[in-house]
C-alpha cells in the first residue's frame, strides 16, 4: 500500500477512512464480494489517505448525484491532474466539447451499428472456443478473454488480426508493467501504432472508425493530432482490459456455480437477463472526476482540486438500489447496476460490450455442458483502474473422456 498522507483541514474525521483503491489487500482475492463490505463499514463517500489523499465514492445513490454535476466534477486534465497524457477523447473532457466530441464516434456504437457486426462478433467467439474445446482445459485469461475484445477492436478500425499479439502485450504493460516509467513507455507504443494507423488511413481512406475520426469536424475544424492520438487510444483501450476482465469474472461465477451454469443451458433465454445480473455484480472500471470549485454537496464540503475516485464495481452490490445484493438471480425482475458508469460520459461501448458478452455465453453453452475452474487456481485478482482475474483456467469433460 502507499504512504498515509495528511488529512487536509477541509475533511472532518468522521469521513476519512483507510482503504487503498489501488492495493488494499482484499483487491488481490475476490475483490467484489470483499470490497462490498465498504458498504456497511465505511462512509458512502470517505476520504482515503492513500495515493496522496482522495475521496471515493463507494454509494451507487451519491454517484449519480455526482455524474450529473460536470460543473462540479470535472473530467478534464486540469482537475483529474493523476491522470494520463495525451487526455485520453472524449473521456477527459467536459461538456460543451464532450458532446461534439462524443458525436464523432457515436455512429459507430448505435445499437443498430452494433447489431449489424454482431454475425461478426459470433464467428470470433466461436473461433477462439472451438480452438480450445477439444482440449479439455483453458488459461481462459490469456487464451480468449484478452484476444476476443482485441479482435472486435481490430475489425472496427479496419486493422489486421495479425496486429493483435503486439496490441495485447503493450496494453497489458501500459496497465500493469510494475513501474510508471514502464506503463508510460508501453502507452507512448501504443500511441506511435494509433498515429502510423492514422497515417495509414489519412493516404487511403476507408469506412472503419478511424476513417471516421480523421474526416470528422470538431468546432469547424479537423481534429489535431494530441486529439486524434487522445481518441484513438481511448477507442482502442476502451473496450480490450473491460471487456476481457468483466467476462473473465463471469466465468469465474459460473465456473464455480454449476447449478447457475445448467439453468442457462436448459433455458437459453435467460441469457440477456443472466447477463445484466452477472454484470451487476462484477463491475470492472473505476473512474475519475475533479472537483472544479470550492463547494457543498451532499451536504459535504469540497475544495477545488481535490480529486475523486468513483468505484462503480460496487454501486450494483448496493442495498439501497437493489434487494439482497450479493445473491446472483437470473429470474430478477431487473437488475440495476452502474458498471457503464452514469451521466453524460456513461460507456459509449455498453451495448457492444453487452453484445459480446452474450454472443460469447451463448456459443460457450453451446458446445460445452458442464465446467469448472481448475482446484489448483491461485485465486488472484488485481486491484487498479480496472479489477481483473489475473489468470482463470477452466476445465471440462472432451468427448474422449
Ligand atoms: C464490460 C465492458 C465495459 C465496461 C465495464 C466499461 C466501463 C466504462 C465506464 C465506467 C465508463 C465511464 C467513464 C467515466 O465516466 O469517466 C466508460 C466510458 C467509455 N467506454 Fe467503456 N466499458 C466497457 C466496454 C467498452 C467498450 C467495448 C468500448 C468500445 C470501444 C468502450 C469505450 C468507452 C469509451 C470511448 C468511453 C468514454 C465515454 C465518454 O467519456 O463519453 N467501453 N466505460
Amino acid at each position: 500500500m502507499t504512504e498515509l498522507s495528511p488529512i487536509p483541514d477541509h475533511v472532518p474525521a468522521s469521513l476519512v477512512y483507510d482503504f487503498d483503491v489501488f492495493a488494499a489487500p482484499e483487491l488481490h482475492h475476490e475483490p467484489h464480494r470483499s470490497a462490498m463490505r465498504l458498504h456497511k463499514d465505511a462512509p458512502r463517500v470517505f476520504f482515503s489517505p492513500r495515493n496522496g489523499g482522495h475521496w471515493v465514492i463507494v454509494g451507487a445513490v451519491e454517484a449519480l448525484e455526482i455524474l450529473r454535476r460536470h460543473d462540479i466534477f470535472s473530467n478534464t486534465p486540469e482537475f483529474c491532474s493523476t491522470l494520463r497524457k495525451p487526455a485520453t477523447l472524449p473521456n477527459l473532457s467536459d461538456p460543451p466539447d464532450h458532446t461534439e466530441y462524443r458525436r464523432i464516434i457515436n455512429p459507430a456504437f448505435t445499437p443498430g451499428a452494433v447489431n449489424a457486426m454482431e454475425a461478426g462478433i459470433r464467428e470470433m467467439a466461436v473461433a477462439l472456443i472451438e480452438d480450445v474445446l477439444a482440449k479439455g482445459q483453458t488459461e481462459f485469461v490469456a487464451d480468449i478473454a484478452k484476444r476476443f475484445p482485441v479482435n472486435i477492436f481490430l475489425g472496427m478500425v479496419g486493422a489486421p488480426l495479425s496486429d493483435r499479439d503486439y496490441l495485447l502485450e503493450y496494453a497489458e504493460l501500459g496497465v500493469r508493467h510494475p513501474t510508471r516509467e514502464g506503463r508510460n513507455e508501453a502507452s507512448a507504443e501504443l500511441g506511435r501504432y494509433v498515429m502510423r494507423a492514422f497515417e495509414e488511413r489519412r493516404r487511403k481512406p476507408g469506412t472503419d472508425l478511424m476513417s471516421r475520426v480523421l474526416a470528422a469536424e470538431f468546432q469547424g475544424r479537423k481534429l489535431n493530432d494530441e486529439e486524434l492520438l487522445g481518441m484513438g487510444l481511448l477507442l482502442m483501450l476502451g473496450g480490450l482490459d473491460t471487456v476481457a476482465s468483466m467476462l473473465s469474472f463471469i466465468m469465474l461465477h459460473l465456473g464455480r456455480n454449476q447449478g447457475q451454469y445448467r439453468e442457462l443451458i436448459e433455458d437459453p433465454s435467460l441469457l440477456p437477463a443472466a447477463v445484466e445480473e452477472l454484470m451487476r455484480v462484477h463491475g470492472v472500471a473505476s473512474m475519475q472526476r475533479g472537483v472544479t470549485h470550492d463547494n457543498e454537496f451532499l451536504g459535504i464540503a469540497f475544495k477545488k482540486y481535490d480529486r475523486l475516485h468513483m468505484l462503480p464495481q460496487l454501486w450494483g452490490l448496493d442495498e439501497r438500489i437493489v434487494d439482497r445484493p450479493a445473491a446472483v438471480d437470473f429470474r430478477r425482475e431487473t437488475s440495476p447496476h452502474l458498471a457503464f458508469g452514469g451521466g453524460p460520459h456513461r460507456c459509449i461501448g455498453s451495448h457492444l460490450a453487452r453484445v459480446e458478452i452474450r454472443v460469447f455465453l451463448e456459443e460457450w453453452t453451446k458446445r460445452i455442458p458442464a465446467f469448472k475452474v481448475a482446484g489448483d487456481w491461485d485465486g488472484r485478482t488485481s486491484g487498479g483502474v480496472v479489477w481483473t482475474p489475473l489468470t482463470l483456467p477452466l476445465e471440462w469433460k472432451t468427448q474422449a473422456h
